[in-house]
């Protein structure tokens, strides 16, 4: 049977622009030119989507969409609203609207749309998470104001050759851009090899990156080949790049140069191709400034830098965050959440979020654990826990530092690497402290 989708818009024009393009893919339109004649139509019809237009003189969307929710109608709802206009999305999905497209709308990406959220209400269980963090990443739900800008140039570079250079702070998501960088790319078939770069012997991460011959060093028992080789035709991801030590930096700068390197201990030159994606959440301009990080090769990996903005700084994406991670979570614990209450999103809006989206998964998480209704609302977070980290605090560690420290380490569940650069100060300074106030960690 053929899908019924409702079109409620007050421009006739834009209703038949609209009704053409679904009515080609053999779904069957009803058309609404306000709010209470789709209230009507929805009592004498079963549809499988509505599309909503917000700006109506008789019963806007806002005002309808409240009406469904009353009526506890669950169709799903993508919202069109004028360019860019994220805040009205977000208010619209708050009332429970699946998803939003922007005017003047993209066919291509309204035909999509519309078959995801099709699929979704047909098959209450929820698509695969791997699936929608693809979509996601590119062309899914991401606000104009927060990641728009990101993702453009995601676009632009993913399908070329271009080293990137990934910053953001931790939890901020450089994994997952750097992992679609590649599933975007032609070498999406060949592999994507992460090299964390943090490790902390010299010998151990080059042989890591560059592999090594028998008998290189003790323990070097058998040849073994390192990511550049085994990354042939694929990415090859260096996270925590400032971590290197410099001499590992100096062999980088040649194999990313000359595009040739040796296996440790050994005299072949080797050659392949691979695609460099780095990351750090580090201030990587100072490190070259300090002297920690070689400035030649800072210059040969940022050919195209792509900083991640905190989450703080982009809170309008949190409803769409938030309805993506109970899509992946109720899946795995096998609920079915069907959505939250206003006071939820409300109360995660006061969160400072200094772990970022990981932060963010790891509450919607825990909420989907504790509810036993089918909508997450406010009872199920915890208290937001103020950070004192403006920066501003982070330059005045003198004043209260052990306080600081102490919050600084929980933060970071003991990580010293990280809490230090919360607390702008050196790991090492960060250790002598820990001892003089004798911190437990
Ligand atoms: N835009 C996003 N949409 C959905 N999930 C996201 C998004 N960004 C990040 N995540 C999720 O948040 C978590 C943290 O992301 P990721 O590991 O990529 O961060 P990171 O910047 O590499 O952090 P770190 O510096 O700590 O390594 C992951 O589980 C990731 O899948
Ligand atoms: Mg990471």
């Amino acid at each position: 049977m053929d899908k019924k989708i409702l079109i409620v818009d007050d421009e006739k024009n834009h209703r038949l622009m609209l009704k053409i393009h679904l009515a080609e893919e053999g779904f069957e339109i009803l058309e609404a030119e306000n709010g209470v004649e789709a209230l009507q139509l929805i009592d004498e019809n079963d549809f499988d989507l509505i599309l909503l237009d917000i700006k109506m003189d008789i019963m806007d969307g806002f005002t309808f969409l409240s009406h469904m929710r009353q009526k506890d109608l669950h169709i799903p709802v993508i919202v069109i609203t004028a360019f860019s206009n994220v805040k009205t999305a977000v208010q619209a999905m708050k009332l429970g609207a699946v998803d939003f497209i922007s005017k003047p709308v993209d066919t291509d990406n309204l035909l999509d749309l519309v078959k995801n959220n099709l699929k979704a209400s047909s098959d209450e269980s929820i698509s695969g998470a791997d699936n929608v963090l693809k979509n996601y990443v590119f062309e899914g739900v991401y606000s104009e104001e927060g990641l728009g800008k990101i993702i453009e140039m995601l676009k632009m570079v993913a399908p070329t050759d271009a080293t990137v250079l990934i910053t953001g702070e931790s939890g901020t998501g450089k994994e997952l851009v750097a992992k679609s960088i590649h599933d975007n790319s032609h070498r999406k078939n060949g592999p994507f090899l992460a090299v964390n770069c943090a490790a902390l012997n010299e010998n151990l991460i080059e042989s890591e990156m560059f592999g090594h011959e028998k008998g290189a060093f003790t323990g070097a028992v058998s040849q073994k080949k390192g990511k550049f080789e085994l990354a042939d035709k694929g990415t090859l991801f260096l996270d925590e790049v400032v971590e290197l030590p410099l001499p590992t930096q100096a062999k980088l700068l040649r194999a990313l140069q000359e595009k040739v390197f040796e296996r440790v201990g050994g005299e072949k030159s080797i050659r392949t191709d691979v695609r460099i994606v780095a990351a750090t959440n580090r201030n990587i301009k100072e490190m070259v400034k300090e002297g920690g990080f070689r400035e030649d090769l800072f210059f040969r990996l940022n050919v195209f830098p792509i900083n991640l903005p905190p989450l703080r700084e982009r809170k309008s994406e949190i409803p769409l965050l938030v309805k993506f991670f109970i899509d992946k979570y109720s899946h795995s614990f096998n609920k079915l959440i069907r959505g939250y209450t206003d006071s939820y999103i409300q109360k995660l809006m006061k969160f400072d979020f200094t772990g970022n989206i990981r932060e963010l998964s790891n509450l919607v998480e825990r909420s989907i654990i504790l509810c036993t209704s089918d909508k997450l609302d406010a009872s199920h977070l915890p208290e937001p826990e103020h950070s004192d980290f403006s920066e501003d605090s982070a330059m005045d560690v003198r004043g209260n530092e052990r306080n600081l420290i102490t919050k600084a380490l929980k933060q970071t569940n003991g990580n010293k690497t990280k809490a230090a650069e919360i607390l702008g100060i050196s790991r090492r300074t960060l250790h002598n402290k820990i001892k003089e106030y004798e911190i437990e960690v």
